[in-house]
């Protein structure tokens, strides 16, 4: 189905004269004219936009809940609409009004029935005044419930200082709606102020900047968000959180005892960002800040704007797993500028992210770096590949009715990675890194879909390289499972000295202790485990434990990756850290495999449901919603 968006040419420019006065936030908002209808919200953006957010929370630990009022400034778009439609997800609404400067006038509104997918629809009658105006306020006054998917509430000792808890939002891919009434639709951007009330002794974050001038009253924190985002972004945490500078727009906020070690393990990201604009253009998002969250969070990180989300899990010690800031950071191009029409066009964020991602790896890190990470993104891939259904492998699935939350796969990622690949072999990376550059400004602040993508690279690229890009073999990329026959496929020349070296060992002509591992990195004992044998004996399992510590690693990768080899071999030395592993993360990559490994064996299923019962308190509700089918044994 295919819906026609009339364009809003506000104000299109931010010049210096841009005033800072949020009742006239930053008019950089331009809509996209002509994209596929988003099958995740009840939205009707044709009908009405919100275009800003007044936001006030006050953050109740104890009772865990964020009592909230919203002012949504709406343009109005067509003036025989009837109704606002937002999306909502188990919030209590208070009180709906239309405001007009100091008065307030209340409006009629419904709650649909709940949809387990999409939430509820709040729809919101408009008198005839509002439809028919430029824009109009609408204010909500709610409450979120403590079981909100987009929220976790973390009592203090799940916690690194364990005195204080703790709150986070994630609002990818549709948990928006759970803490905030919203178009809760990539295709339709927004700017906000927040102001936030917690407890003394807590600090506030947003996704924002952090409003100067203000008059802050202790515990309660101003932000301003001057470029406009999609709702998918918006984020907030509250915890005992400190600051420390990497670079001059670069800086880390973690738990007091945690922010010196990752300061030191992030001290790469200012030479990220500088790189990134070499490459793509400026960053138009001012700082560049990273949040290291508690070990519960249920991401790798989360590219929420100028303020990353990020799990303490990639603190390795050296800066070995980094590649995930990089990409957090990449996005701020692909993706919170250029952004996905609807999450069936999510490889247009992640496969282009990985794209820069691995670009920035290979300016920062040397290209030998980055040609193991691109082996082991394609190791991922071919493994999910195993057991995913053909629908799942496609570039653009058709996620209409299904939870994007349960397509999550690494098919847009690698997958698109390599798409992306692929066109740059055809025409030279120079060419294609001066397309990428022009793609975004082209459409910066904007939503597209594949389609839209399409059109552009046609006019761009094709045009002047007919004979490069067939149509069939374009198709190929998008519409059909698998990896197509032509794929340009990484090497490392290091991972096949990995494969060498453990092949020598399986022949038995070199024990575990006499192979050459003094230089390996992470990247190449990740090669290392995730290829060994299915089947290894209890003495294999102990001489490669006992010559490389696997079962000790303090590497969660590593560790993640021996945990699966113990479990397949019964290897019993391993449980007691497999259960403390499991109890002490909640990054759902890195605990999902070895809760499906445990269920496939006959001991692992009791061992997994008592341990799940000791860990699911500490989880996000979106690991628990993807763990709890798992352990019940109600998943194949
Ligand atoms: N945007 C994603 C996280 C996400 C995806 C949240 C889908 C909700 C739904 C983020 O940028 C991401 O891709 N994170 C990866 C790390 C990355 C290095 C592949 C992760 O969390 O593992
Ligand atoms: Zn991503």
């Amino acid at each position: 189905m295919r819906m026609f968006i009339v364009a809003t040419l506000l104000a299109s420019v931010c010049t210096a004269a841009c005033s800072p006065d949020p009742a006239e936030p930053a008019a950089v908002v331009s809509a996209p004219v002509h994209t596929t209808a988003d099958p995740h919200s009840y939205a009707d953006p044709a009908s009405a936009r919100v275009e800003h957010a007044d936001l006030t929370l006050d953050v109740d630990f104890a009772g865990r809940v964020l009592r909230g009022r919203a002012d949504l400034r709406v343009r109005a778009m067509n003036p025989q609409a009837g109704e606002l439609v937002l999306d909502t997800r188990d919030l209590e609404i208070g009180k709906v009004s239309l405001v007009e400067g100091t008065s307030e006038e209340p409006l009629k509104f419904r709650l649909d029935a709940r949809d387990a997918i999409l939430g509820s629809a709040l729809r919101i009658a408009l008198p005839r005044k509002a439809a028919g105006q430029g824009t109009f306020t609408v204010r909500i006054d709610y409450d979120t419930r403590p079981e909100a998917s987009g929220l976790q509430w973390l009592a203090p000792e799940l916690t690194a200082g364990k005195r204080h808890p703790f709150m986070f939002t994630q609002s990818q891919a549709i948990h928006a709606r759970s803490w905030i009434p919203l178009q809760d639709t990539p295709q339709v951007r927004m700017t906000f102020n927040g102001r936030v009330r917690t407890p003394p002794g807590l600090t506030a974050v947003m996704g924002a900047a952090r409003a100067k001038g203000g008059k802050s009253a202790r515990a309660e924190f101003t932000f301003e968000m001057r470029q406009p985002i999609p709702s998918y972004l918006m984020a907030l945490a509250v915890g005992e959180l400190e600051f420390r500078p990497i670079g001059a727009r670069t800086g880390v906020w973690a738990e007091p005892s945690v922010v010196e070690a990752a300061q030191r393990e992030f001290a790469d990201t200012e030479s990220m960002l500088m790189a990134s604009e070499k490459l793509y253009g400026p960053y138009r998002w001012e700082r560049y800040d990273l949040l290291i969250l508690p070990p519960s969070f249920p991401f790798g990180g989360m590219e929420n704007p100028r303020l990353s989300f990020i799990t303490p899990t990639v603190i390795a010690g050296d800066k070995s797993l980094t590649a995930l800031i990089a990409h957090e950071l990449a996005h701020s191009w692909s993706g919170n500028l250029v952004t996905n029409a609807s999450w069936n066009d999510m490889w247009l964020n992640e496969g282009f992210t990985v794209y820069l991602e691995r670009q920035i790896v290979e300016t920062v890190y040397g290209k030998r770096r980055r040609d193991m990470e691109d082996v082991l993104g394609l190791q991922s891939l071919r493994e999910d590949f195993e057991s995913l259904e053909d629908r799942d492998e496609l570039l653009t699935p058709d996620l209409k009715g299904r939870d994007p939350d349960d397509a999550f796969s690494e098919v847009p990622y690698e997958k698109g990675y390599l798409f992306l690949r692929w066109l740059e072999s055809k025409v030279g990376s120079e060419k294609f890194a001066t397309f990428l550059r022009a793609y975004f400004d082209e459409f910066a602040f904007r939503s597209v879909d594949t389609s839209q993508f399409l059109a552009y690279f046609r006019e761009k690229l094709q045009a002047a390289n007919p004979q490069q890009f067939a149509d069939p073999q374009l198709a190929g990329w998008l519409n059909t499972p698998g990896l197509p026959a032509d794929a340009v496929l990484p090497a490392s020349n290091a991972l096949q000295l990995v494969d060498a070296l453990r092949e020598a060992w399986q022949k038995g002509q070199r024990s575990a202790a006499k192979l050459e591992t003094a230089q390996w990195s992470t990247h190449e004992w990740l090669h290392f485990i995730d290829n060994l044998p299915k089947q290894l004996s209890a003495a294999q399992m102990a001489e490669l434990d006992r010559a490389f510590r696997f079962t000790d690693a303090g590497n969660a990768r590593i560790a993640h990756s021996w945990l699966r080899v113990a479990i397949r071999n019964h290897y019993e030395p391993a449980l007691p850290r497999l259960e403390a592993y499991l109890v002490g993360i909640g990054r759902r990559i890195l605990i999902k495999p070895l809760y499906e490994d445990l269920m496939a064996t006959d001991w692992g299923k009791e061992f997994a449901r008592r341990v799940y019962a000791k860990a699911r308190g500490g989880y996000h509700p979106m690991a628990v919603a993807t763990l709890d089918p798992i352990v019940q044994g109600t998943t194949k």
